[in-house]
């Protein structure tokens, strides 16, 4: 009986174009090699996640996975490194106080993190349709804008959303702006890097020019890239839980706007932003992208690549080597920033 319904499954179910992990927390640390190289402490406070070689100081020659001992997220030959900024609640006497993350729907035993998305169509899309490039040793990118405070800043880059969560599974209705209400089960953030690389910069001085967006529709309805950047790449999106179900409890802005804040002071939520340093083992990645394969299985078998328990990825962890509170009440973000809502006063 069971075996009837796996092979029903197995040839009802077309090929699939996503694999779907998660990465738990490695470190949450003000440390930016991307950004900031060399700086101890870098501008704002991230979040972490993939291999333990992490650093303030990574030279792009160098290999990942052999300099990793571990790494936090599921496929076991990620050594790639994922973070974003992290978000404060701004209580009414003004005190900010870290939102910690949770694992996300289907990885909840998982310590905080993000999980992690490579697509070759779009998400909804069961058919592998198309071949991506995978990056290679030395690639990295950034989505987003830090100094954006208005929707039109944000609507440069596609995708860049929250969810007010009602349920764990809510997944709609997305917005650019932070939630202005309490949401019962956190928030959702979800960051879509763009997806056609120029063929010959693994990273740029603003490390977002080597890549741009497709040049008409989008990547999930197939749209082709630009002849300066023409190479079609995966679609990597990122989702981050955070567990803001404790601050429902507290006094909220009574002006109606929202009491969240990333690390770097924005509070519009407009300058949500995400960096990728790309770190795969040999051409585990490309494997993956050419196996057909459907996200629930992670492409373990299509792809014969190796994934770890929960408890493993749980266990590989930094040590932060900047000494401060980032945990407490505090007065000031870490760095210094206070909260900026954008507004222009005459
Ligand atoms: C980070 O870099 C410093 C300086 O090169 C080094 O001493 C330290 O061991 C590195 N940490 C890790 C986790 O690789
Ligand atoms: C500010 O408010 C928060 C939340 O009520 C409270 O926990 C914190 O101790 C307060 N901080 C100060 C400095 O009063």
């Amino acid at each position: 009986m069971r075996w009837t319904t796996l092979l029903a499954l197995a040839l009802a179910a077309p090929s699939g174009a996503v694999v779907r992990f998660h990465c738990s927390q490695l470190v949450v640390t003000r440390i930016d090699p991307l950004v900031n190289p060399g700086s101890i402490p870098s501008s704002h406070v991230h979040q972490i996640v993939g291999g333990d070689a992490f650093n303030a100081t990574m030279d792009p020659k160098k290999d990942l996975p052999a300099e990793s001992t571990c790494t936090s997220c599921q496929m076991s030959e990620d050594f790639s490194n994922y973070w974003t900024a992290v978000l404060y609640f701004r209580a009414q006497n003004g005190s900010y106080k870290r939102v910690p993350q949770l694992g996300n729907n289907q990885f909840e035993k998982a310590n905080g993190g993000l999980t992690i998305y490579y697509m070759q169509d779009a998400i909804y899309d069961q058919t592998q349709k198309s071949k991506v490039q995978a990056f290679q040793q030395g690639f990295r990118m950034f989505i987003g804008d830090v100094s954006a405070r208005s929707l039109q800043d944000a609507a440069r880059f596609r995708q860049l959303t929250y969810v007010c969560m009602d349920t764990w599974t809510m997944r709609a209705p997305e917005t650019m702006a932070f939630p202005t209400r309490k949401c019962k089960e956190g928030v959702m953030t979800s960051l879509r890097f763009p997806t056609c690389w120029d063929g010959k910069n693994l990273d740029s001085p603003d490390h977002t020019s080597h890549m741009a967006y497709p040049e008409t529709g989008t990547f999930e309805s197939g749209g082709p890239c630009p002849v300066s950047h023409p190479v079609r790449t995966a679609q990597v999106m990122y989702e981050v839980v955070w567990d803001t179900k404790k601050f429902n409890d507290l006094e909220w802005p009574k002006d109606g706007s929202s009491p969240f804040v990333w690390s770097f002071g924005d509070a519009t939520g407009y300058a949500n932003h995400a960096d990728y340093v790309f770190g795969w083992k040999g051409d585990a990645l490309q494997r993956i992208l050419d196996a057909p394969c459907w996200f629930n299985t992670n492409c373990q078998k299509e792809s014969n690549s190796k994934l770890q328990s929960i408890d493993l990825m749980n266990k590989c962890t930094q040590k932060s080597i900047v000494n401060e509170d980032i945990d407490g009440w505090l007065d000031s973000l870490p760095g210094g920033y206070q909260a900026d809502h954008g507004h222009t006063t005459v």
